[in-house]
């Protein structure tokens, strides 16, 4: 078999409040997904981190390696990546082509905060200024998304309502999540009596402010074969990714060339040679609504302008049935980012995590696709549409 790059052990921490540092909980993640892996901190060769809100330091995957005792040593690859809630992807995407370039066999991803467990002022005031300049009232970063879906919402037709069936589908759906915030599912009506927090925004539509990390491990089949007992079966290939990006904040014109997950996507499925017909399940970025009806259309589940009407059906059969099968609508079937948590950078690595789970048949019987997917896309979206990247994980040409 030719040399693949493999999730080989992935590994979280609860999500919630927490009351530990970001860098504590980036340590339990990491350890986490070695013992899944079957591996040791000193087998690692590469560490890739993502900064952390709560207490943002220079280098962050190097103080990270430091604590760790992963530095100083000499074949010790080490990175911080920021593309903000792309960074997970954009992470996955560095650390497959370090393996396939040769620098090493074994890379480890990271992504943690505790957000949750800071001061709200505090939060909101640092939030507010990772779109400095953007002349966007507080809290800044619900606005940029709001004013998106307002635009979305006059130049497609998507209403007020179709927003709101987002959180309340993945409502039900992080029900049968055991570590999901959100316990209990709620319709359209409670979401729309949530307070506002933008004009077309409320509280239950906002990505939902968390403490946790987590963690995955990549290795070359070839490496991994040769040192370490899990079986390949266990552990899905990274088939390819793709990235892209926006502007750091919605323009004063909005229009169709701000998004960037269409390029992003496109080049993922390009270099795998797929297309979204080849992909089972779905893992897309929705800190608000529109980003996952936008990330619908980028990825081609339904054309331009048609996400609102997407969702509304799988609202209406859920409805009528009083549940979806996770196969009548294979998407972020851990919750998403209003229902299972949103420790600000970390939650792509989430979908990354139920990923992992469904392709290996790991995700339990309430939320287990039947029959097993073979492929699924990830995608994480960073700042307000600053930052795309994709991945297809699974089955394919390497
Ligand atoms: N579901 C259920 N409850 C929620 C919720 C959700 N999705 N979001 C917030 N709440 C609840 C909180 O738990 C809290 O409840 P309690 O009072 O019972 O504790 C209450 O609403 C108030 O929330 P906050 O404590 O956060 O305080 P607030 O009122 O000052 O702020 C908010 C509310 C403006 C919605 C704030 O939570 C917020 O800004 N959320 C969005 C966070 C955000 O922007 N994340 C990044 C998204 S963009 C991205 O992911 C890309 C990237 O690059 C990072």
């Amino acid at each position: 078999m030719a040399t693949s790059v493999r999730i080989v052990g992935v590994g979280a921490t609860p999500v919630g409040r927490l009351g530990r540092s970001a860098e504590e909980l980036a340590e339990a993640a990491l350890d986490r997904a070695l013992a899944d892996a079957g591996m040791a901190r000193g087998d690692l060769q590469g560490l890739i981190a993502v900064p952390s809100l709560s207490n943002p330091t220079f280098m962050q995957a190097h103080q990270l390696a430091t604590r760790m005792g992963l530095l100083p040593r000499k074949r010790m690859i080490v990175r911080t990546i920021d593309t903000g809630g792309a960074g997970p992807i954009t992470s996955l995407g560095t650390a497959r082509n370090m393996i396939l370039s040769g620098w090493t066999d074994t890379v480890a991803v990271v992504a943690s905060d505790a957000v949750l467990s800071m001061d709200r002022e505090a939060f909101r005031a640092r939030a507010d200024e990772s779109v400095r300049g953007s002349g966007l009232p507080s809290p800044a970063i619900p606005h940029g998304y709001d004013r998106i879906a307002q635009w979305h919402m006059r130049r497609h037709g998507v209403t007020r309502e179709q927003l709101a069936m987002v959180p309340a589908i993945f409502s039900h759906f992080a029900a049968r999540h055991p570590d999901a915030m959100c316990r209990r599912p709620f319709g359209v009506a409670e979401v729309l009596a949530s307070p506002r927090v933008a004009p077309v925004t409320n509280v239950l539509e906002c990505a939902r402010r968390a403490d946790g990390a987590a963690a995955l491990v990549v290795a070359s089949s070839s490496h991994f074969r040769r040192h370490f007992q899990k079986p390949l079966e266990l552990c899905p290939a990274i088939v390819s990714t793709g990235e892209a990006s926006g502007p750091l904040y919605p323009p004063a014109e909005i229009d169709e060339d701000l998004f960037s997950c269409e390029r992003a996507a496109r080049i993922a499925f390009e270099t795998a040679q797929l297309s979204v017909r080849d992909i089972d399940f779905f893992a897309l970025y929705d800190c608000f609504p529109i980003c996952f009806l936008r990330a619908l259309e980028a990825v081609g589940c339904c054309p331009v302008g048609g996400a609102g009407e997407f969702v509304e059906r799988a609202w209406r059969k859920l409805s009528t049935h009083g549940a979806l099968a996770p196969a009548e609508f294979p998407f972020n079937l851990h919750g998403g980012l209003a229902c299972f948590g949103a420790p600000w950078e970390v939650p792509a690595m989430y979908g990354v995590l139920e990923a992992v789970a469904q392709l290996t048949g790991r995700a339990g019987p309430d939320r287990q696709i039947a029959p097993k997917p073979r492929r699924a896309l990830v995608y994480g979206n960073g700042g307000i549409f600053s930052a795309s990247a994709v991945a297809v994980l699974g089955d394919g040409v390497y």
